[in-house]
């Protein structure tokens, strides 16, 4: 979850001033307000944690994917020319990796965000929720993970069970800025 609490962003605005006179201010910025935070608060965790209320299922996400995603993404998800969203599973140990939700991603929550932050690519976040979780349902269903009336929501998202969920390793480099091997 967002973690950008008034006093958080209050920091950031005055920290400057405040290094070299702890009382000084410049007298700019406000008080980042609740409501103000909370409109850009908007991440899912892999768990679901940050999923608003809402459910759909491919029945209705049909009609979303037909009318705000084919153009780029192609009528059943292959045909592009944007990124190809069905199939490829079974290729990533192949020398023709081919990376999809069905294929790679872990997560459905993750898809419900991505598609809920930055899709349509043109228009994103005009999707009201229900349609998220919807053309989410639809995607998952043209790649074979949910039936089409499985109905999604916000206590059922996490449940589904992706493809590749295991077959990410964590990084134990201890440190990330340390040159590769
Ligand atoms: C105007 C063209 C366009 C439309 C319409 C569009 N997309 Fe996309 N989509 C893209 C592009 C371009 C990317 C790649 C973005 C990037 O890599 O930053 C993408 C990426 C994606 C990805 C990530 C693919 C991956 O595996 O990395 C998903 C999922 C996705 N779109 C779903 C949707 C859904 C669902 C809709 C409809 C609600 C939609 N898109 C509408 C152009 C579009």
């Amino acid at each position: 979850m967002l973690k950008l609490s008034a006093a958080v962003l209050a920091g950031i605005l005055f920290s400057p001033a405040g290094l070299c006179a702890q009382t000084r201010t410049l007298g700019i910025g406000h008080v980042a307000r609740t409501d103000a935070v909370n409109a850009i608060d908007i991440d899912v965790l892999p768990d679901g944690q940050g999923l608003p209320p809402g459910s759909g299922s491919a029945v209705e996400g049909r009609a979303v994917y037909a009318a705000r995603c084919a153009a780029c993404h192609g009528p059943t998800g292959v045909e592009g020319p944007n990124d190809i969203l069905v199939g490829g599973q079974a290729s990533l140990r192949t020398a023709r990796p081919l990376k999809t939700v069905g294929s790679f991603w872990p997560y459905a929550t993750t898809l419900w965000d991505y598609i809920n932050r930055a899709m349509p690519f043109a228009e994103p976040r005009s999707l009201a929720a229900d349609d998220v979780y919807a053309v989410t349902a639809y995607v998952l269903f043209l790649n074979g993970i949910v039936t089409e009336r499985q109905m999604l929501s916000q206590d059922t998202l996490a449940q589904v069970k992706m493809p590749n969920r295991t077959g990410f390793v964590p990084d134990d480099r201890a440190n990330e800025n340390l040159p590769r091997k």
